[in-house]
């Protein structure tokens, strides 16, 4: 795999101080990604939906280090790269091992990391405990950060380049980040069908999407706010000694052609019969492991049936999907959301915690602020 064409090509040292602001956002996957290689390389190809209100805001302070030849040396030899980071205005340093980890696994491609002291100032639009994942919108507003500095370092980036190179470097720090630099709709991994589509980072599906797709909504209802039972990345790893793993790689392939046909043809009727099946079928995979895990708690079942019984009452194209969590994201078109979430204020909100729910929609993707 051509990786070396993300290796920093910038010998600009000229830039003694900068400072850069990118909200980014959450998404979430229709075909699903669940099973990966080193390094952060998916099992299959996955697609996701960009969200527009769940985002994160993170600025990037860096000022160069002042080395003495001395200093120098150490640095060199201590190979560390230099950061706080700030959650909210309060200094975090819980966060700080994953984000050390993904500067480690940056470095070979973005060497001047070592050269700055970064100040990161992160916050999320959403709850911090609310269940939904930070980590995709964490990363790539980090991972646009330093492209922001890379691009004054190489001024010849062009923004096609400084967007897939954002998305190679957020996935090495959680593989779902690949998908949060663009919008609508993004694919990530390799897949036949879809021109461009690469393993090693996120590209906009590049087909006509069909109107009835357009500015679809996503209501996230806030079933279990507490911390994940399971990480990802154990869940990843899951699919290794998977009984089922191979043929869930190639259903989930199979998965992504029909979902791409369907996207440009808009048959509503097969999109919520294949985000349904996607949804239950990664869950399906965290019970059938070993060890195995249920993170769907009974409020989450409960609101399933309801969608169901709304859906069959009111002719309605109204579906459900799922995040490796208990949270349910209620998915509709446009044209249904006055009567959706007369429904969900009225009839879902009972099963949330505190009643707490997040109305949201499709988003365009990474923005500089
Ligand atoms: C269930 O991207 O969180 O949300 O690469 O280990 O950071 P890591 O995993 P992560 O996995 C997301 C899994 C999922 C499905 C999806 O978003 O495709």
């Amino acid at each position: 795999m051509d990786t070396a064409q993300f290796i920093s090509k910038s010998n600009n040292n000229s830039v003694e101080k900068a400072s850069f602001t990118w909200q980014t956002p959450s998404n979430i996957a229709l075909v699903k990604y669940w099973g990966k290689s080193n390094p952060q390389i998916p099992k299959n190809a996955s697609i996701s939906f960009t969200l527009n209100n769940c985002h994160t805001i993170t600025t990037i302070d860096f000022e160069k280090k002042r080395n003495s030849d001395e200093n120098l040396k150490q640095v060199q030899i201590d190979k560390k790269v230099d950061f706080d980071l700030f959650f909210e205005g309060k200094q975090k340093d819980a966060f700080k091992p994953k984000i050390a980890e993904f500067f480690t696994r940056i470095q070979e491609y973005c060497p001047y990391i070592f050269d700055y002291k970064m100040t990161i100032n992160s916050e999320n639009s959403f709850p911090h405990s609310s269940g939904i994942a930070s980590s995709a919108s964490g990363l790539s507003a980090i991972a646009m950060c330093l492209m922001s500095l890379e691009s004054e370092l190489n001024p010849d980036l062009s923004a096609e380049e400084i967007n897939k190179k954002a998305s190679f470097l957020a996935r090495l720090g959680s593989g779902s980040a690949s998908r949060s630099i663009e919008g609508p709709m993004v694919v990530w991994g390799n897949h036949p069908e879809i021109a461009g589509s690469s393993d090693l980072y996120g590209v906009q599906f590049p087909y006509k999407l069909h109107s009835v797709f357009e500015n679809y909504q996503d209501a996230i209802l806030l079933v279990d706010k507490g911390e994940k039972q399971v990480s990802s990345t154990v869940g990843h790893n899951l699919m290794h000694e998977h009984p089922y793993a191979e043929s869930r790689f190639t259903q989930a392939n199979d998965n992504l052609g029909k979902m791409s046909e369907i996207l440009q043809n808009g048959d509503i009727k097969a999109f919520v019969n294949l985000v349904e099946s996607e949804a239950l079928t990664l869950h399906a995979m965290m019970m059938t492991s070993n060890p195995y895990f249920i993170l769907m708690k009974p409020n989450t079942l409960e609101i399933i049936n309801k969608i169901w019984e709304y859906r069959n009452e009111n002719d309605s194209n109204i579906c459900f999907t799922l995040d490796a969590g208990a949270n349910v994201h209620v998915l509709y078109p446009e044209n249904e959301k006055e009567k959706v979430n007369h429904f969900i204020e009225n009839v879902l909100s009972i099963y949330c915690q505190k009643n707490h729910y997040i109305y949201d929609s499709v988003g365009l993707g990474a923005n500089k602020m």
